[in-house]
């Protein structure tokens, strides 16, 4: 299996940014990302990230965004309708996956095994193979049936990783709040990365 191949979905939960930082992070790691969008995802991506944030543009995005090391990796997109497609087998060799950022309705989805698009069912995958599978759920405040589909995707393996960034960092810019969530996620994905200084100790050093 190789370590250099990863599966990111993108969902209609707030927090776009989080996603293309993410995204743009492992492509210039040289990692080979598989990458499936829900239609609220896509929608999000403009939304929150202006007209030239699609999927079909996504690569000149990225580098217009975060710089042309992007094009250091590579980037296989699926129809979230394909239950057919490479990552809803297991025998696919993606070492992990992320679901940056998680609506409360993929969430539920994932929780409960249900496998009704390629996100859920790459998700299932993930699960069910003992790989990583990195969720990154938003929205505030939370309902009992929220935070308990979040402990069904704990026990089942998944890591919880809410789009919650800190300001210990002194974050100035949203980039730099973007940068601590994408630099979570990476290290859950097996990564290393400099997205943020190591903390020292002290707030500031
Ligand atoms: C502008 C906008 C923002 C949204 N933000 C969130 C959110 O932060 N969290 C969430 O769980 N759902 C949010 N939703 C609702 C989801 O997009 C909706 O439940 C959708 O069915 C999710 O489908 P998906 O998981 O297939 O992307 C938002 C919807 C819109 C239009």
């Amino acid at each position: 299996m190789s370590a250099d191949s990863v599966a990111i979905a993108i969902t209609g939960a707030s927090g776009a940014l989080y996603a293309t930082r993410t995204l743009a992070a492992l492509l210039t790691r040289g990692v080979h990302v598989e990458l499936v969008i829900s239609d609220y995802g896509r929608r999000l991506l403009r939304d929150e990230l202006g007209d030239q944030a699609t999927v079909e543009n996504l690569m000149p995005y990225l580098a217009a965004r975060f710089g042309g090391g992007v094009a250091g990796g590579t980037i296989a997109v699926h129809s979230n309708r394909d239950l057919g497609a490479t990552i809803a087998s297991g025998s696919h060799g993606c070492s992990g996956m992320a679901i940056v950022p998680c609506s409360m309705k993929t969430l539920a989805g994932v929780a409960h095994g249900l496998s009704r698009s390629l996100v859920e069912r790459a998700a299932d995958v993930m699960l069910k193979e003992r790989r990583r599978l990195v969720i990154v759920p938003r929205e505030t405040p939370m309902s009992l049936p929220q935070l308990r589909n979040m402990v069904l995707c704990a026990e089942a393996g998944a890591m919880i990783l809410p789009a919650m960034p800190a300001f210990y960092q002194q974050p100035k810019t949203l980039d730099d709040l973007a940068d601590f969530m994408a630099g979570k996620i990476l290290s859950a994905l097996g990564f290393d990365h400099d997205l943020y200084p190591s903390w020292t100790g002290r707030v500031g050093s």
